[in-house]
């Protein structure tokens, strides 16, 4: 019997046009195996500042929403999550938060999600991811826990064109989607 193809959305935390982080999610969707759509969503920027007033007064702005229907409709999530200040930007927590309310609604509620992340400090951004990872405890989503894919020192593992040219780096980006398609599949029965 053949898998069923599964859709996986990609959620870059950065607005940067050169951003590592878009640029790792870029990599992840050309290592996907066979039958896996990775697409990412591209409307981080136009997500408002989180308010509970407007939420309860007109509901979920478009991008919102969008985020939403699109993270619902997904198989499961990938985070290309960036560190800035020793947390996740506040672009993505902020996306988060938006389409985390109520809790027992989230779409993120036992979805499956993998995340990894590029920095150009030392740690690559080990700090955020577990920061991150916290977040999506409270959510109940169901996060793999590993290979971890911490891309420091990012600058030496991208060339001019935004490629990841680590050949390391390259292999723990196809394990982790190879991880996630598996840990979808096992969730689904
Ligand atoms: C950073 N950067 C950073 N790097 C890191 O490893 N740990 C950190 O805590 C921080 N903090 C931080 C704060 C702010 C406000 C900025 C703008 C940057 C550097 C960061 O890793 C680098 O700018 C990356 O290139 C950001 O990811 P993108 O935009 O390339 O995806």
């Amino acid at each position: 019997m053949t898998d069923r193809p599964l859709t996986i959305l990609g959620i870059a935390g950065s607005l940067r046009r050169e951003s590592y982080n878009r640029a790792l999610l870029r990599a992840a969707a050309r290592l996907a195996p066979p039958g896996v759509a990775l697409s990412t969503f591209e409307r981080l920027g136009e997500i408002p500042p989180y308010d509970d007033d407007v939420r309860l007064a007109s509901g979920l702005p478009g991008p919102v929403a969008d985020l939403w229907r699109r993270v619902a409709e997904a198989d499961a999530v990938l985070i290309a999550c960036p560190e800035y200040n020793y947390g996740p930007s506040g672009v993505l927590k902020n996306a988060i938060d938006w389409i985390s309310r109520p809790p027992a609604d989230t779409p993120l509620r036992h979805k499956p999600v993998a995340m990894m992340g590029a920095s150009t400090g030392n740690f690559g951004t080990a700090r955020a991811q577990l920061s991150l990872r916290n977040t999506l405890a409270y959510l109940d989503a169901y996060v793999l826990a590993r290979p971890e894919v911490a891309v420091f020192r990012a600058a030496e593992r991208f060339d001019a064109a935004g490629e990841l040219v680590d050949e390391a780096g390259r292999e723990l980006v196809a394990q982790l989607v190879a991880g996630l398609v598996d840990w979808t599949r096992r969730l689904s029965g």
